[in-house]
């Protein structure tokens, strides 16, 4: 079995560890070490698991390990794989829960990204690193997700999306088809995406309208 450790020990990682476990009931791949986190204790035990250090003790390790960034913000998560990737002894797999439904035909999806239960992706679709999709999304065809996107649950993607890195996407939003969301853009929970949204902008609401930029 190989090591792994989630980065991130709040809500996300232990739904990511839960994630794990049903990995391993289909054969076991992953031997569970522990949490890092900036900000719990060192020692504190989750669920039965300890915390075993800060980000930069991680930076630390001479052990060959593979890391999951369970942290669902896209400019926190990049902040950290940024660190990380200076860490050579570092993998970053990408984790799948066997429920989730990908089609056959020309479907990508890069290193570190989180796929959560119920999620089906469909073909023709690019999805790059560090992409986060949470429960039981639906990604359409032809679409293309750029690095470090995070979707909270049931979000529905239709066909030929583009969606920019650091995207953020709150539970429950529809993105209509043949749309692109800017970089950086963050998409409140239960909106309506009906027309393309430029980068850096917060938006809201059916149709979603942009509320502010940053
Ligand atoms: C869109 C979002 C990021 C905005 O957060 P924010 O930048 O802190 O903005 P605020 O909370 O100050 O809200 C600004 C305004 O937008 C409204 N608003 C916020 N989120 C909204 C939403 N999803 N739909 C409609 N209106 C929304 C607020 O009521 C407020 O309106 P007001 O100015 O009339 O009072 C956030 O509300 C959201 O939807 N996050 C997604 C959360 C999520 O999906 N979590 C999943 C965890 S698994």
């Amino acid at each position: 079995m190989e090591k792994i450790i989630i980065i991130g020990a709040g809500g996300f990682g232990r739904e990511v560890k839960m994630l794990i476990d049903q990995m391993n009931l289909k054969g076991n791949k992953y031997e569970f070490l522990g949490y890092f986190d900036d900000g719990v204790k060192t020692g504190t035990i989750i669920n039965n698991n300890e915390v075993l250090g800060s980000i930069d003790d991680l930076l630390k390790s001479d052990e060959k390990i593979n890391v999951i960034v369970a942290i669902g913000s896209p400019d926190i998560k990049k902040k950290i794989v940024e660190k990380l990737l200076k860490n050579s002894n570092i993998a970053f797999p990408t984790l799948i829960h066997p429920s989730v439904i990908i089609g056959d035909e020309f479907v990508s999806i890069g290193k570190g990204c989180i796929i959560c239960a119920g999620t089906i992706i469909t073909c023709n679709i690019i999805i790059k690193d560090f992409v986060i999709l949470n429960l039981m999304c639906t990604v359409g065809h032809d679409t293309t997700i750029h690095s470090f996107a995070s979707f909270m649950p049931s979000v529905n993607i239709s066909g030929e999306v583009v969606i920019h890195e650091e995207v953020y996407v709150g539970t429950g939003a529809k993105i209509i088809n043949q749309l692109e969301i800017g970089e950086q853009t963050i998409i409140g929970a239960g909106a309506v995406v009906s027309k393309s949204l430029p980068e850096r902008c917060t938006a809201v609401g059916i149709p979603a309208k942009p509320i502010k930029y940053h």
